[in-house]
């Protein structure tokens, strides 16, 4: 990630943990209430859900009830006619009573849903108005055993109702025995349409919700489709039956059941309710399947999951964007810290914030500001150090050069030439720096070597050669003693050797000798052919490069030799001039 360097332990970003914080702060309270007001709606509608079944129940009920007390009503005035003219009169002359046919014939007029009225005797003898009733018709059969019944025992009695073709209309009869001074005289029968009850039935049917009427048995008498009363359906053995059965008068009860009655379980909600006064046990039921019932529920709940899921997106949004605003700077202070970690100090922050970041981001500003200053001033100090420590080690250098005119300015350049050809060679500047310092210093030991050996304007003898030869050992001895100089000693000590192992003081042969060494000797060289010396006259540079590349291999590495020769070809090196150095008037090593 930007800015975060990688140190092998996994970090996490802040803002995810702000995005997260944000969210939970935001979405739990959003769920909980979501949950409780879907569980809330969800009883809210399910109680409306019971309360339409309930008003369906009532409704439809006192409907059948009323219709079926203001049939039975129509009876009374037919029975008190007959009753007077019982008494009035001859039995013998009843039978012709021609006041209760007109009030037959009245009535039957004045209402609509009277299909038949008859008045029968005992002797088989009687009166009606009304329709004829085909003699092959249940709605017939039904009113035979009303008859039988009345006549029986029965003094009342209502008929299961039954589908007429001829009428196309729900028909049922309503008889009663006409007693006269307790003794069965005849009976009173009426045949009535059921067709205002069918509309109530019918306008029942909404929603997926269905009322119909049962009677005691069990049997559907009343249902919005005409199909299932014809097919006499019974359903004693279903759960809305029984639940009927098990309710007093004025009772209701709504429950879920399974119907099986289209041969596959299907979940229903069903209410059941005794129709009220009513004589012949009819009951109500509505019923709606489940999945109907709960459909609104689902949508309501379907609806809110929508609204919350998509609050929970617009936080996770608003969370993200609000948490950019602090994550941001935080990652840009970060970044900033490890770019300083990496020395660049003039790194700063520009966050424009009037908060506490926008104080952090100044205060950062400040100290790096400060941390710049002083690693500023460190560097200065560092450098003035470098170069009084240079200054003393080229004083020494020029004080051995001293010794013997000949070597006058030889370690400076010795040191100028060494520092082109490691350059040449690409190396790395704080080696080029070591190079330099151990080129300064590469005849160190002359310090310790006897000026008439050193001075001697002659040939030396072996034995004074032999003495001479000891100086780069002798010089990294001195050396060693500063400790931080370590490092260069081998550069100090090895420039005499070989690659053939001919050289001093070691006779160390090909890689045994360290490249500074190598540098320092072609320089020591080359500077060596190019001064005056008591046995030479100063060479050109052309001949001084031809002697040495003759050597490469043997004496002096080939790649130093080639570098010296590149860096002369470029002009890179200016030879020092003859007038500065004197004549010569000691014969010596260099
Ligand atoms: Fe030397």
């Amino acid at each position: 990630m930007l800015g975060i360097r990688k140190t092998g332990k996994k970090r996490g970003r802040i803002v995810n943990l702000l995005v997260l914080s944000m969210l939970i702060v935001g979405t739990i309270p959003l769920i909980i209430s979501g949950y409780n007001l879907i569980s809330y709606n969800a009883g809210i509608l399910d109680t409306d859900q019971k309360l339409l079944h309930l008003q369906i129940c009532k409704s439809v009920a006192s409907e059948v009830a009323l219709f079926l007390r203001s049939s039975a009503n129509i009876i009374t005035p037919v029975e008190k006619s007959v009753e007077i003219g019982f008494v009035s009169d001859n039995p013998s002359a009843v039978f012709y009573d021609s006041k209760t046919r007109d009030l037959i014939t009245a009535l039957f007029q004045s209402h609509n849903r009277i299909i038949n009225i008859r008045v029968l005797y005992l002797n088989n003898r009687g009166v009606q108005a009304g329709y004829k009733i085909d003699e092959a018709s249940p709605i017939n059969s039904e009113l035979m055993d009303t008859i039988q019944r009345c006549l029986s025992s029965d003094y009342f009695h209502i008929s299961r109702p039954q589908y007429s073709e001829d009428f196309n209309q729900v028909l049922f009869v309503i008889g009663k025995t006409v007693l006269i001074n307790n003794k069965i005289q005849g009976v009173i029968t009426m045949v009535f349409s059921m067709a205002d009850v069918m509309d109530t039935v019918r306008r029942a049917h909404q929603s997926s919700n269905t009322a119909f009427v049962l009677d005691g048995q069990g049997n559907i008498i009343l249902h919005p489709e005409i199909r299932v009363i014809r097919a006499e359906i019974n359903v004693a053995d279903s759960p809305i039956f029984q639940e009927l059965r098990k309710l007093r008068s004025h009772a209701i009860s709504t429950f879920p059941f399974t119907d099986r009655s289209s041969g596959r379980p299907v979940d229903m909600l069903g209410t059941v309710y005794m129709i009220p006064d009513s004589v012949v046990g009819w009951g109500v039921a509505v019923q709606t399947p489940a999945e109907v019932a709960n459909v609104v529920i689902q949508n309501m709940r379907r609806q809110t999951v929508y609204w919350i899921l998509l609050s929970i997106i617009l936080a996770l949004l608003m969370s993200f964007l609000f948490s950019q605003q602090i994550s941001i700077p935080i990652q840009i202070l970060t970044q900033k810290t490890l770019s300083i970690t990496d020395g660049n100090f003039s790194e700063r922050v520009d966050i424009r914030s009037n908060n506490e970041l926008g104080i952090l981001a100044e205060n950062f500003n400040l100290m790096t500001e400060e941390i710049e200053d002083y690693i500023k001033r460190l560097k200065q100090a560092a450098e003035e150090n470098r170069q009084l420590f240079l200054g003393a080690i080229r004083t020494l250098a020029a004080a051995i050069d001293a010794k013997d005119p000949y070597t006058r300015g030889h370690s400076e350049r010795v040191t100028r030439y060494s520092e082109i050809i490691a350059t040449e060679l690409g190396l790395p500047t704080e080696e080029v720096e070591n190079i330099q310092i151990a080129a300064l210093l590469h005849d160190v030991g002359k310090i310790g070597i006897s000026d008439s050996i050193l001075q001697k304007p002659s040939i030396l003898t072996e034995d004074e050669y032999a003495v001479m030869k000891q100086h780069p050992e002798l010089g990294g001895n001195i050396m060693s003693q500063i400790q931080q100089l370590k490092h260069i000693i081998p550069g100090m000590r090895y420039h005499h050797e070989s690659l053939d192992g001919s050289g001093y003081p070691r006779g160390l042969k090909g890689d045994e000798i360290p490249l500074a060494a190598r540098i320092i000797g072609v320089a020591d060289a080359f500077d060596a052919m190019t001064t005056e010396r008591p046995y030479q006259k100063p060479l050109a540079t052309d001949e001084a490069l031809e002697i040495i590349h003759r050597k490469a291999g043997q004496k002096f590495d080939r790649r130093v030799v080639d570098a010296l020769a590149a860096a002369v070809s470029r002009g890179l090196i200016d030879l020092p001039n003859p007038e500065d150095v004197k004549k010569p008037r000691y014969v010596t090593s260099n």
